[in-house]
């Protein structure tokens, strides 16, 4: 194992520390929530082993609502991170191929390479409003590819991608024999759409993964879960789960069943403020003139870039928006990508920060960015 520690990890708010900063553009989720709105008596919680695939209850309320998906079907981890990084490190090996999609959520790309296995990334561009292109994902495929590997909803540019486009891709992973996973870490926060069921329904082939981080506000509990109805799969995951830690906190995963339980009660405010954020983004990028984007569909961040007919020193304008500003994005590098291009996150900061931190990124541009004649 080679690892390597990501931008996007050192960079993060956390790491930089939240007493730096002011206007978190910077977050992926929600708002983070506190312990006192969790009415459990931990008093009387036994500090057992947890069963290992994740108690009963909580891998019911994951699969609460599905007719095709049962708890056998679930594995409960560390965090949608340790879903991702046992999927990788199961499934893929230095003889093995995988087909992965670009910009993506960081690990997505960094734990394949860290077992060195080989790779075909297929870019998404800005152009073609980050489409996946379903025929160069068909020509990645090689004798010995494994896995096939996208993100909806997608981060960083929050496209929603259409049920005919993961069919597509379901078909091709099908036809390979190979899995598709599916990273819906983002998949409650699908604000202005009806929510879908888990990919990992429509077939054996698919594996879904997933969080209480992003929509409920509560990554501290590193809490997530995969979904796929290959047991076989499952089992090695399971194995790999167990050769980490056995199994997850039991203190976390009464937290984790209580949010999943009270689903509406926390999701309904969440989608009420991410849709007024929304609403003042829009109106704010239809007024300033340095950025272009494509309109997010669903999660809580966009992926704007610098207009073209502009040319900007990211190192200045980064540095004077954290030093000067006390405000924060994701610069394009944290997903591989030019700094002019930068996501920002809407759902994270209270109404009043999101205007501020707007106006501060505005400042700086007009500061740092050079009209090309
Ligand atoms: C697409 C995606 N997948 C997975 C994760 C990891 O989330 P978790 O906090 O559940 O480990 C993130 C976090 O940013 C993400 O954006």
């Amino acid at each position: 194992m080679q690892y390597r520690r990501m931008p996007i990890e050192i960079e993060s708010p956390e790491e930089m520390g939240y007493s730096t900063i002011k206007y978190n553009l910077a977050e992926s989720s929600v708002r983070d929530i506190t312990l006192e709105h969790i009415d459990i008596d931990f008093k009387k919680l036994v500090l057992f082993y947890g069963e290992h695939k994740g108690i009963v209850k909580l891998r019911k309320a994951i699969c609460e609502g599905s007719k095709v998906l049962g708890i056998d079907d679930v594995l409960v981890t560390t965090g949608a991170a340790k879903a991702l990084f046992i999927v990788a490190t199961t499934l893929l090996s230095a003889s093995d191929h995988l087909v992965v999609i670009r910009p993506n959520y960081g690990t997505n790309l960094e734990t394949p390479r860290a077992i060195n296995c080989p790779m075909t990334i297929v870019e998404l561009s800005f152009e073609d409003g980050f489409e996946i292109d379903v025929d160069a994902v068909a020509k990645a495929i090689q004798p010995n590819t494994k896995l096939i590997s996208i993100t909806n909803p997608h981060n960083p540019s929050g496209k929603l991608y259409s049920q005919a486009t993961i069919n597509a891709l379901i078909a091709l992973a099908e036809k390979q024999g190979c899995h598709f996973l599916v990273d819906e870490t983002y998949r409650d926060l699908n604000f202005q759409t009806e929510l879908l069921p888990y990919e990992a329904e429509k077939s054996k082939h698919v594996i879904s993964v997933s969080s209480v981080s992003k929509s409920f506000g509560a990554p501290g509990i590193r809490m997530g879960w995969v979904i796929c109805r290959d047991q076989k799969l499952m089992h090695a995951l399971l194995a790999a789960k167990e050769q980490i830690a056995l199994c997850n906190s039991v203190v976390d995963e009464e937290i984790a069943w209580y949010l999943l339980s009270h689903k509406q009660q926390f999701i309904a405010p969440n989608h009420a403020h991410i849709r007024s954020n929304f609403a003042y983004l829009k109106q704010w990028f239809a007024a300033q003139p340095f950025l272009e984007w494509v309109e997010p569909q669903a999660g809580v961040v966009c992926f704007p870039r610098v207009k073209t007919e502009y040319k900007v020193d990211t190192e200045q304008l980064y540095s004077a928006l954290y030093h000067e500003y006390a405000t924060i994005v994701g610069p394009g590098h944290w997903f591989e990508k030019e700094k002019n291009y930068m996501r920002i996150g809407f759902g994270y900061p209270l109404q009043q920060e999101l205007i501020g931190g707007l106006g501060n990124l505005q400042a700086c541009l007009q500061r740092f960015a050079v009209k090309i004649q």
